[in-house]
């Protein structure tokens, strides 16, 4: 059963106006830093085919790099239906032509067979998955206004979906041009990032919010 939408308010994030309800994560200004930074940094990168916001919510991540990178195909992905009607409200009302899809991180982008369906194509993925362990303290309001579903389904330490998308990115890399992936993060996850960057074998640069505290990172996979 879909969840009451309860009140809806207006964000303005990086020049997009967004309505957002109790079906979506309200956007964080400390994400304005991941937007702007991938940006920033992919300067020195080829064109990116196709870029991907995976746990999209109100849309606020592909709303806005949208228009950074205007000659791209723009696809976000949500498992929670109940987001993905918000998503494409907020994509309707400024006009932006994004393809929504539901499911379970990168899953839809494969085929039956385990193909990728962007094959060719220099992909760049950005993500802020739900990162918070079970036992952090968020704040009475944060788990009173924001879903369960944006903020918790990590396991014991909060970083099991973002593993599973450095996988799934790995298992798409090898089909594609060239990838890079950009993620937000738990400020106690940089070390985590880094072990499987390494394991991977992928170069990765962080970042760190406004009060200094790194919270993001870049992963390159590589060209073919
Ligand atoms: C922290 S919120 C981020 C929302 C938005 N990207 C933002 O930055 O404001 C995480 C989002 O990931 C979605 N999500 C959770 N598990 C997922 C999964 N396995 N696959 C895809 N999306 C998922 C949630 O429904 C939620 O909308």
């Amino acid at each position: 059963m879909p969840s009451h939408p309860g009140v809806s308010e207006r964000v303005v994030f990086l020049g997009v106006t967004l309505e957002c309800d109790r079906r979506v994560l309200t956007p964080r200004l400390e994400t304005e830093s991941l937007v702007l930074w991938t940006v920033q940094r992919s300067k020195g990168f080829p064109r990116p085919d196709a870029v991907i916001d995976v746990g999209t919510g109100s849309g606020a991540v592909i709303l806005s790099v949208a228009s950074r990178f205007p000659d791209s195909e723009w696809f976000a992905v949500d498992i929670s239906t109940d987001a993905l009607e918000v998503a494409r409200k907020n994509a309707e009302t400024n006009r932006i032509p994004v393809e929504f899809v539901q499911g379970d991180l990168l899953a839809p982008f494969f085929d039956a067979n385990g193909l990728a369906k962007i094959a060719g194509k220099y992909v760049l993925i950005l993500a802020n998955l739900p990162y918070v362990g079970p036992g952090e303290d968020v704040g009475e309001d944060v788990v009173a206004e924001d879903p369960a579903i944006a903020l918790y389904g990590g396991g014991e330490r909060g970083f099991d979906l973002i593993v599973r998308l450095l996988g799934e990115s790995l298992r798409l890399a090898e089909s594609c041009k060239g990838m890079r992936l950009a993620l937000e993060f738990w400020h106690t996850q940089l070390p985590l990032v880094k072990a499987w960057a390494e394991w991977y074998g992928l170069a990765v640069e962080s970042w760190s919010d406004t009060s200094g505290i790194p919270r993001f990172a870049m992963l390159d996979y590589g060209n073919r």
